[in-house]
């Protein structure tokens, strides 16, 4: 779930009927920075405006937004997310607990500046959520092969893949300190 959230590939793709839009199929070049044991990525590109974002309607306002995405091993995701136009800023937390070999639980917390504090509006940004979760997790749950390979022989990886591919070069990291 870390590998599918850190992807910067899938958007234009998995999400098309909440935020992602066929523009956004060409990666831009991207920054990438590790620190330790972590790893952040800055990144903008274009998108649905967040308001029309759960119409899956073809009369959208495309926008740029701004992402910045942290990594912090064994597996917990960081993403900031700036709507510049809309004044909105998302700031989602993914702490991921494994169950067994196949099975993830995920523990999602969401703030925004952009929402009233009222039960309805937490609850329209939940449902929000759970909309791009459940696309995400209809792909995870076709893939037949969970794991990670860190052996980097096993697996193709293209410019979307370079933050992924930090990813398994700070897990082989963290597992060598582990055995040290
Ligand atoms: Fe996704």
């Amino acid at each position: 779930m870390a590998d599918n959230f850190l992807d910067l590939g899938h958007f234009p793709f998995l999400h098309l009927a909440t935020f992602g839009v066929t523009d956004d199929e060409q990666v831009p070049d991207y920054d990438m920075e590790r620190s330790g044991l972590s790893v952040r990525v800055e990144y903008s590109h274009a998108t649905k405006a967040l308001a029309d974002s759960m119409d899956n309607a073809d009369d959208f306002r495309q926008v740029e937004r701004h992402d910045v995405f942290v990594f912090t091993p064994p597996h917990h995701v960081y993403i900031y997310i700036d709507y510049a136009d809309e004044n909105a800023v998302l700031a989602i937390s993914f702490a991921h607990q494994p169950v067994n070999a196949s099975t993830t639980r995920l523990f999602c917390t969401d703030y925004r500046n952009d929402i009233e504090d009222t039960a309805e509006a937490r609850l329209e940004a939940t449902k929000f959520q759970l909309a791009v979760g459940a696309e995400d997790k209809a792909l995870l749950e076709r893939s037949h092969f969970k794991a990670v390979p860190l052996d980097q022989r096993y697996e193709v990886h293209t410019k979307a893949d370079r933050v992924t591919l930090e990813m398994r070069r700070i897990l082989t990291d963290l597992v060598a300190l582990a055995s040290e």
